[in-house]
């Protein structure tokens, strides 16, 4: 009977140091691979936002509503198809890739790509 305690305790601890070693929120996790794949795919020619090629053309919230590009949904678009001379990046950025890059350059523009 005690040895079946002592079992069931342990189980106990184990689960609960398990859960504590999860990330916090997924958000966070979606984030890290966000700017993952922006370092692979995009900060080639946008690092920190900018654009080697076209200045202009940069990925700052004024650079982006000038041009109309006014939420994650149409950065994704971009990311996916490309525009102008810019290539598209739909196979690099794999499922949802497009996505997730296209929410963490639209937060990083909303707080004018200053890292935390
Ligand atoms: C090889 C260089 C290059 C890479 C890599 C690249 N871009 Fe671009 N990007 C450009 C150029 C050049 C333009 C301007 C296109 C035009 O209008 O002719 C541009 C424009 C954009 C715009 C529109 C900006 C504006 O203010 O109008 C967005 C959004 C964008 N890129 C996102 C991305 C994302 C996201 C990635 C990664 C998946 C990426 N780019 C990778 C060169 C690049």
């Amino acid at each position: 009977m005690k040895k079946r305690l002592t079992f069931f305790l342990l189980i106990n601890i184990c689960l609960i140091f398990f859960y504590l070693s999860l990330p916090k929120d997924i958000n966070a996790l979606e984030k890290d691979l966000g700017e993952n794949l922006f370092k692979n795919n995009c900060a080639g020619c946008h690092i920190n936002g900018g654009n080697i090629i076209r200045r202009s053309k940069n990925l700052k919230i004024s650079s982006l509503k000038r041009n109309g590009i006014d939420n994650q949904e149409a950065i994704a678009k971009i990311a996916r198809q490309g525009i102008g001379m810019m290539n598209g990046y739909e196979d690099e950025l794999g499922d949802n890739g497009d996505q997730i890059v296209a929410d963490w350059v639209w937060e990083q523009a909303q707080k004018a790509w200053i890292q935390e």
